[in-house]
């Protein structure tokens, strides 16, 4: 239905938790926008769940909210590294004004790895 809404041909939606969406293809990208905060999976278990859904080369676009104020963080950025290339990382403006400390959403645009560990 949001393919057709929006003329989209070759992409499929569905809806899943991150917990229990399991496929057995492998895919180009994956995005996730202020999700990894949220699902009940450990940081390196989301990442490893990513690893598996993600093509070797292919791109992760992940981003949240206030990422340097989390003190896990940085642990959680040198784990992403050892698995993906960073190719572009910056800041973008969050419109939901005055919900978080900071309006700045840190994004990376990260490519997997050809080897996958976890
Ligand atoms: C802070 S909102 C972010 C919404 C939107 N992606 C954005 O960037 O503004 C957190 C999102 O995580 C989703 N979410 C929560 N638990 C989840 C889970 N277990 N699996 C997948 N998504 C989950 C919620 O439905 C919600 O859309």
């Amino acid at each position: 239905m949001v393919g057709t809404y929006l003329g989209r041909k070759n992409c499929d939606f569905h809806v899943s938790s991150a917990e229990t969406f399991s496929e057995d293809r492998t895919y180009d990208c994956v995005v996730a926008c202020a999700v990894h905060g949220w699902v009940s999976l450990s940081f390196q278990q989301f990442v490893a769940k990513i690893l598996r859904l993600l093509r070797p080369g292919g791109v992760l676009l992940l981003e949240s909210h206030e990422l340097d104020c989390h003190p896990e963080w940085a642990e959680q950025k040198r784990f992403l590294l050892g698995h993906f290339d960073l190719l572009r990382s910056g800041l973008i403006d969050d419109v939901d004004e005055g919900m978080y400390a900071s309006e700045m959403r840190e994004y990376l645009v990260l490519r997997r790895k050809s080897a996958i560990t976890p």
